[in-house]
């Protein structure tokens, strides 16, 4: 997913989606989705809005209950996986929703985050809801991936790069989440932070070429392969067991809003 610069923000890194890799490194994110299906409680005949869809692989459960879906995700390669699986999916940014009261419901799982200005993206929610429509969904909280955040910071620093700036990604906490969507016009009924730490299927190096790419090719060609060394080593002792099983310190903002 390209990521939107804006005045509010510094200049986001690039990162890219390949439906394979995906697949590969991070198939438990549509996994753990399941549970906020549960929460998005999806009917037959209802019309929905899977924002981020990804390569819908939950959008496809979210067809299975009856309901109508529209996909949307900002990667043109995602997309065409989603469209594989016969999913209505279509590029588009979430900063840039254009519907108008069509949506019963809109569901995003893991995908907000990368998504800015966040305002721009809980205004056309809004908009896209028929009144008393509701918006369920998860991205990553406060505090979200810190270990991994903080190595990332540190190494760059060293080689004279400035992490803020290539940061494509946005973790609230529940107070600014809540005022965030309540600005856009929403009730509030459920917001809650947990940490949700998680093994991954490779190594950390997998996971980073999956979600961290702009940050690891901010550093050149040649220098490259020491960095990441330098991550995993400083990463090992937090993250990885003692049999070289790897987690990640995922934090997850789960949240139900309605547009009244
Ligand atoms: C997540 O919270 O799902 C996430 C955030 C940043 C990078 C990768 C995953």
């Amino acid at each position: 997913m390209a990521v939107t610069a804006s005045k509010d923000y510094p200049a986001a890194g690039v990162q890219t989606w390949n439906p394979e890799r995906y697949a590969r490194w991070a198939g438990f994110v549509p996994e753990f989705g399941v549970a906020v299906l549960g929460l998005l409680a999806p009917r037959a005949g209802e019309k929905i809005l899977d924002l981020g869809c990804g390569d819908g692989s939950l959008t496809e459960r979210i067809i299975d209950s009856g309901a109508s879906v529209v996909g949307v995700d900002a990667s043109a390669e995602q997309v065409a996986a989603a469209k594989g699986r016969g999913v209505d999916a279509r590029v588009v940014e979430g900063q840039s929703l254009d519907f108008r009261q069509e949506f019963d419901a809109v569901f995003s799982n893991a995908a907000l985050h990368w998504m800015r200005p966040p305002d721009r993206v809980a205004a056309g929610v809004w908009r896209a809801l028929k009144p008393g429509g509701r918006f369920v969904g998860e991205l990553g909280g406060k505090g979200n991936i810190e270990t991994i955040t903080g190595a990332l910071t540190e190494g760059l620093e060293r080689r004279g790069i400035d992490a803020a700036a290539l940061t494509p990604w946005y973790f609230p906490g529940v107070e600014e989440f809540t005022a965030l969507l309540q600005g856009a016009g929403f009730r509030v009924p459920k917001m809650e932070l947990f940490p949700r730490p998680t093994h991954i299927p490779g190594g950390i190096e997998d996971w980073l070429w999956t979600f961290c790419e702009g940050f690891l090719m901010a550093v050149p060609d040649g220098g490259r392969r020491a960095f990441i060394a330098e991550l995993e080593d400083a990463l090992a002792p937090e993250l990885a067991d003692g049999r070289g099983r790897w987690s990640v310190d995922y934090v997850r903002l789960r949240f139900h809003a309605v547009r009244d």
